[in-house]
């Protein structure tokens, strides 16, 4: 007799959720269904959508939003509206980029929080929205956590590169400075993290008194390799434990400033190069300092980096520098996965959709870290 592909064959409720998930005959008896997460992230400024189909990802698209340039910064409603007009055509791009009909996904994972408020929404609804509408679960994941699985995005069935548990990750982007312990997926333990400003926030915030635009950190990043990282020296922080602190840099770096354009008004315009690769060399010392402490305590060599700053040229010589000094093994992400996308979100669903990690349809989205 003919297997009817679409006969429910069996329905699993999750009891955490509610959720059910549905396998037909015919894939239940040829154990071979294919598991497709669609990855929706819209925690800030990116809109982004991804589809990975048994852990191999198909597709990674991402909208950046230049509306912000003109300010200086992210302006919270203007990104909740470039959200809204970019969210139907940047899933439908992930889905047709990945040859994958919406009728095929097994969940929808979704950036749930930290992040802007009315940015988060818009993911979040459209991925309710979706996820009623298709009758499969939804995967709410935590944006940090998925920064440090992005490590775990395959892009092809050979892709072995994923550090193994437990490994340190050194998590730095425009909202975060952390240093987490990673003993699972679903096992992450802060171990430091800054007391105030987060790293790209210092960079960004030196590159706009600089009047470098926004975001600094990749103009920054290029005016660097041509200056001269010991010209100028800033203050770094002396702070307990592995927490860190970027405030008091900021406002060393603009006195300094302050100081020498009192004496000559094109003092920037000459020294750009300098100024940025002394700033750079700075918050790498500082971040590098607590991780290398970190990893001897713990006696972990296996240190990956992840978030928007991982992307940094003068943070990724450093860690060259600390495996060939201190034998560690570097995970250092491909430049895609570096700042906001919705691959890392997408791999994070994985792992929760193999555990049934699901969330009811009434989770709100949250701006800070429950
Ligand atoms: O992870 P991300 O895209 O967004 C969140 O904050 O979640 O990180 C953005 C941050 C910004 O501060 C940006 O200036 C910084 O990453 N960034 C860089 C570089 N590329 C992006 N900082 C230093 N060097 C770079 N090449």
């Amino acid at each position: 007799m003919m297997e009817n592909k679409k006969q429910i064959a069996n329905v699993a409720a999750s009891p955490k959720t509610g959720w059910t998930v549905r396998e037909s005959v015919a894939e239940k008896s040829q154990n071979k269904k294919k598991i497709i997460i669609l990855g929706i992230e819209s925690s800030c400024d990116d809109t982004s959508a991804a589809v990975i189909r048994d852990g191999v990802l198909l597709s990674n698209v991402t909208a950046s939003q230049a509306v912000h340039e003109a300010y200086g910064g992210v302006v919270p409603e203007l990104a909740s509206r470039a959200h809204q007009q970019n969210i139907v055509p940047v899933v439908d791009q992930a889905l047709k980029r990945a040859g994958v009909s919406k009728n095929e996904l097994s969940a929808i994972a979704f950036t749930r929080g930290p992040g802007l408020m009315g940015s988060l929404l818009v993911g979040v609804s459209f991925a309710k929205g979706l996820a009623a509408a298709l009758d499969i679960p939804m995967i709410d994941v935590n944006h940090l956590q998925g920064h440090v699985l992005a490590h775990f995005i395959k892009e092809s069935e050979n892709d072995n590169t994923a550090p193994p548990f437990p490994f340190l990750c050194l998590l730095v982007s425009g909202g975060n400075s952390q240093i987490v312990l990673v003993k699972a997926y679903n096992d992450m333990q802060i171990i430091g993290q800054t007391i105030d400003d987060a790293a790209g926030e210092a960079i960004d915030k030196c590159s706009k008194v600089m009047g470098l635009g926004y975001p600094g950190g990749p103009v920054i990043d290029r005016l660097a390799r041509q200056g001269n990282p010991e010209a100028y020296h800033f203050a770094k922080p002396a702070i307990p434990g592995y927490d860190y602190s970027f405030s008091g840099l900021k406002t060393s770096f603009l006195y300094h400033l302050r100081d020498w354009l009192a004496e000559d008004p094109d003092f920037i315009k000459h020294h750009k190069e300098d100024l940025a690769a002394s700033l750079e060399k700075t918050v790498v010392d500082i971040l590098m300092n607590k991780l290398r402490r970190a990893a001897k305590d713990l006696k972990i060599r296996h240190v990956a980096v992840a978030g928007g700053v991982s992307a940094n040229t003068g943070l990724r010589e450093a860690f060259k520098d600390h495996a060939r000094k201190f034998g560690w093994t570097i995970y250092i992400p491909k430049f895609s996965y570096t700042t906001d996308n919705a691959a890392m979100i997408a791999i994070t669903g994985v792992f929760k959709y193999a555990d049934k990690e699901f969330c009811p349809m009434e989770a709100p989205a949250y701006s800070r870290v429950q």
